[in-house]
């Protein structure tokens, strides 16, 4: 239960206009209206551009969530540093003290990439939660980017409740889209993801804000996803990835090279995944184990896969397979702290099970693709062609994929495929048996 003040709309026309996007509002030709292609506003990281799109689009309203110390803050300070050469920007920050977040930006400038160190000179600071004393800062340094961090520290002093509040956070947020819709600045929002189940965060502000972007990883691992779950000005599940290091987020520009580097050649429980995250094709290194219960119920712990996923693959495993799981315990993990949430790596998880059970590897130079269906049936997945090139390109000979009822566009060449029905069948190729 939310508590909400009910705030009688004031008579004046300045309300009225502001409640249309831009003022005064009225209609037009659909057809007189500019906007043909979208300028952007140069983003230099360029791992965070194509999640973005291409770049920042002003006037757009842009939310990033996460759980608390992933690098919210830090990944758009570097944004802010990047950006505030060419154009000015605020940072408005309700979270740390000014002193604290210079300290950051030198921590940050100490990147051994970059030249010169100094701070460019368009970038302003403030540490301030009223948005009503926020509002006249960006009047006074009209940016064009605006950072704030968070959005569940920022209070409107006229409404009731606590900042961080659902009506609060809210109505902070359609203000400045409001601001930013009327006056073209390009704003960000950090949103903090609630442990319970973000009640007061990121989710109650998606349909406000133009895009949301969620940066996930496991706080113990470097890795960073940046992740696009609403664009709308660009696709969606696009994903920028990113390593936490000394100086800041580092890009990562090869990704799969980098998730499948730890990886030990040739030992069972390990199988070689392609997974598409947004319009790019990752290849991932699951990994299976499985070990004797030795006590009650048999587990099933996925770490990265869907556990109901898992339970399916256990399940078509013993009874169409015949894999003896009953008794063991099943761990699933999926390398580099990443979420897989489409099934084309089910054969992947399936090969790493079985090939930990049965202790052979699998073929270390194949890739697997497909999805899992209950007769043990594999079955097709999209945007093969795609998966196949990115495997090909980073070494793989082989991959096996579910068999094509019909064709459609040729096999890429540079990769010997090995097309299978069932995942008895694909397990029978991958799996490394000494006769
Ligand atoms: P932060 O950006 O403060 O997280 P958020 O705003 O999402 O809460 O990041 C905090 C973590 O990042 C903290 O554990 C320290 C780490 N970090 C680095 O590893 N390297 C760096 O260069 C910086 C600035 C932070
Ligand atoms: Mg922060």
């Amino acid at each position: 239960m939310a508590a909400e003040v009910v705030t009688s709309e004031p008579k004046t026309s300045k309300r009225h206009v502001s409640r249309g996007l831009v003022s005064p509002s009225k209609p037009q030709r659909l057809a007189d209206i500019s906007g043909d292609v979208e300028e952007r506003l140069l983003l230099p990281i360029d791992e965070f551009a194509r999640v973005l799109g291409g770049g920042v689009v002003p006037g757009s309203v842009v939310l990033i969530g996460g759980d608390p110390g992933i690098g919210k803050s830090t990944l758009m300070l570097q944004v802010a540093l990047e950006m505030s050469a060419s154009i000015s920007v605020l940072y408005v920050s309700g979270e740390e003290s000014e002193r604290q977040i210079k300290m950051r930006a030198n921590r940050l400038l100490r990147d051994a990439s970059s030249s010169d160190t100094t701070i460019p000179s368009g970038l302003y600071l403030v540490t301030e939660t009223n948005l009503s004393a926020i509002m006249e800062h960006i009047s006074e340094v009209k940016p064009r980017l605006l950072i704030i961090d968070s959005v569940q520290t920022c209070y409107l002093p006229e409404l009731d409740p606590s900042a961080g509040s659902v009506t609060q956070v809210r109505e902070t947020a359609s203000r400045l889209r409001e601001l930013a819709k009327s006056s073209g600045v390009a704003v960000f929002l950090i949103g903090h993801v609630t442990k319970e189940g973000a009640i007061a965060g990121p989710r109650v502000l998606e349909h406000i804000v133009d895009t949301v972007l969620y940066l996930e990883g496991d706080r113990f691992q470097s890795y960073r996803l940046l992740r696009s779950v609403k664009n709308r000005f660009g696709a969606t599940s696009e994903v920028g990835v990113f390593e936490m290091g000394e100086c800041g987020m580092l890009e990562v520009l090869n990704p799969s090279e980098a998730f499948l580097a730890e990886r030990l050649v040739n030992a069972p429980g390990s199988a070689i995944a392609v997974t598409m995250e947004g319009t790019r094709p990752l290849l991932v290194e699951i990994q299976g184990l499985t070990s004797p219960t030795s006590f009650g119920n048999p587990r099933r712990t996925p770490n990265g896969v869907d556990f109901t996923r898992l339970l399916l693959i256990v399940a078509v495993l013993t009874r169409r397979v015949g894999l003896r799981l009953g008794e063991q315990d099943v761990f699933v993990n999926v390398v580099g702290g990443l979420t897989i949430d489409e099934p084309a790596a089910d054969l992947a998880v399936a090969a790493s099970i079985a090939s930990s059970l049965r202790g052979a590897p699998v073929r270390a130079d194949a890739a697997l693709i497909g999805e899992v269906g209950l007769s043990g049936e594999l079955r097709n997945v999209g945007q093969i062609t795609h998966r196949l090139q990115e495997a090909a390109k980073l070494g793989f000979n082989t991959a096996i994929v579910p068999r094509r009822l019909h064709k459609g566009e040729p096999w890429p060449k540079d990769i010997e495929i090995v097309e299978v029905r069932s995942v008895r069948e694909a397990l029978a190729k991958a799996l490394l048996i000494d006769k």
